[in-house]
C-alpha cells in the first residue's frame, strides 16, 4: 500500500534558513495493516503524511501510495486514499449531513449516491441523531467522528488519520477507536495514524513506527519493541536501607540487569525477565541472609521504549514544543 525510499522534505523559511523536517524515511505498509506513527512534536509526522497524501511535494526520495507515485500521479493517489488532517473541522456553518454529501460530490459521486453514502457513514459513526446539526455546534468528539466520516466518503482502501483522538475525553477516545476498528474490519482498510497516546498505539496498532528528528528510529510490533528496547523493571525493597547495597549486588547479577538504582531501602533495575528475576531475587536474598520485604516486576510501556531510544519521554505531552522538552524528565 505504501512504499517510500529516502523520503525527504526540507522547508525554507525566511529565504535562508532550512528546516530538515523529514530526513530520508523508508517505510513499507502492507494492505490491511494498522500502523501507528509515534514521535514528539516537530518529529516530521504530519509532513510525512502530507507528502504521502500528495499535498506537498517531497524534496527528495520516492513514495508510492496505493500503487501510484505521489509526485507523478497525485490525482490517482487522492482517489484511493482518505485523509483526516490534524485539527480538521474548523467552524463550518453547514449541517453535518450536508458536509458529508458535499464531500461525496467533490469526490465524484452523483448527488443520490452521495446522500446514500452520507446515511451509511452517519450510521457507522453514530452520528445519525446529529445529522441536521451545524458542524460548528458539534462537540470536539462528535466533530472528530465527522472528520473520520469525511475521510471515508469515497470508500478509500487506505486511510490516513493525523492525531484522530487528540483532545478527546477518554470516553470519546474509546468510542472513536471502536468505530475505527469496526470500519477497518468490515472494509479491510489499511490505516496509518499518528498519536501522542502511547497506550492507544500499544493496544490498537500491530505496528509502531517511531519517528524522531525526521528519521525512523524504530519500526516493529509494540511487543517486540518493548521486549528488545526496554526490558522489564524490578523493584525490591530491603527491610532496612543498610541492607540495600548488598541487595543491589544481587540485583546487578540478574540476567540482563542494567540501570540499577538504590533509593533508601529500595532497589530498582531493568532486567531481561521480570518475573524470573523476582523469584531469583527472593531466593538469592534468602541465601545471602538479606531481609527482603517486597519484590515486584512491571512490564515496560511504549514510553519506556521511547525513553530508551531517545533519552526523552514522550509523556511530556502534545502541548510542549520541540526544543522545550527537558531531557529524560521521567527517567527516574
Ligand atoms: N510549511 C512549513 N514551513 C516551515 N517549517 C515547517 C512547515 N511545516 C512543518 N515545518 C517544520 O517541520 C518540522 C516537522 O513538523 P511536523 O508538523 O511534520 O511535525 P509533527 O511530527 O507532525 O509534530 P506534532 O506532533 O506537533 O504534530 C517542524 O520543525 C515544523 O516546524
Ligand atoms: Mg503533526
Amino acid at each position: 500500500m505504501i512504499r517510500t525510499r529516502g523520503l525527504t522534505k526540507d522547508f525554507t523559511v525566511c529565504r535562508t534558513q532550512t528546516v530538515h523536517a523529514v530526513r530520508g524515511i523508508d517505510l513499507d505498509v502492507a494492505p490491511g495493516e494498522l500502523v501507528a506513527v509515534l514521535g514528539p512534536n516537530g518529529a516530521g509526522k504530519t509532513t510525512t503524511m502530507r507528502m504521502l497524501t500528495s499535498l506537498i511535494r517531497p524534496t527528495a526520495g520516492t513514495a508510492e501510495v496505493a500503487g501510484f507515485d505521489v509526485v507523478r500521479q497525485p490525482a490517482q493517489v487522492r482517489r484511493h486514499i482518505g485523509y483526516v488532517g490534524q485539527g480538521n473541522g474548523a467552524g463550518h456553518q453547514q449541517r453535518a449531513a450536508d458536509e458529508l454529501t458535499t464531500q461525496g460530490v467533490i469526490y465524484g459521486l452523483d448527488r443520490r449516491a452521495a446522500r446514500r453514502r452520507t446515511g451509511e457513514l452517519l450510521e457507522a459513526l453514530d452520528l445519525t441523531d446529529l445529522s441536521s446539526r451545524k458542524v460548528s455546534d458539534l462537540s470536539g468528539g462528535q466533530r472528530r467522528r465527522l472528520d473520520v466520516a469525511l475521510g471515508l466518503v469515497h470508500a478509500p482502501r487506505l486511510l490516513f488519520l493525523d492525531e484522530p483522538s487528540t483532545g478527546l475525553d477518554p470516553h470519546n477516545r474509546a468510542n472513536l477507536w471502536e468505530h475505527i476498528v469496526r470500519l477497518r474490519r468490515e472494509h479491510a482498510m489499511t490505516l496509518v495514524l499518528t498519536t501522542h497516546y502511547l497506550d492507544e498505539a500499544d493496544t490498537m496498532a500491530e505496528r509502531v513506527v517511531v519517528v524522531d528528528h525526521g528519521r525512523v528510529i524504530a519500526d516493529d510490533t509494540p511487543r517486540a519493541l518493548k521486549r528488545d528496547l526496554a526490558g522489564d523493571r524490578v523493584t525490591v525493597q530491603a527491610a532496612a536501607s543498610a541492607e540495600a547495597p548488598r541487595l543491589a549486588t544481587l540485583v546487578a547479577a540478574l540476567p540482563g540487569a542494567r540501570e540499577v538504582h538504590v533509593d533508601g531501602a529500595t532497589v530498582t533495575a531493568r532486567v531481561a525477565d521480570g518475573d524470573a528475576a523476582v523469584v531469583e531475587l527472593v531466593r538469592g536474598a534468602d541465601r545471602a541472609a538479606v531481609d527482603v520485604v517486597g519484590a515486584r516486576s512491571t512490564s515496560p510501556t511504549l514510553d519506556d521504549v521511547f525513553l530508551a531510544l531517545t533519552g526523552r519521554s514522550l509523556r511530556e505531552g502534545p502541548e510542549t514544543h520541540d526544543g522545550d522538552r527537558a531531557a529524560g524528565k521521567d527517567a527516574a
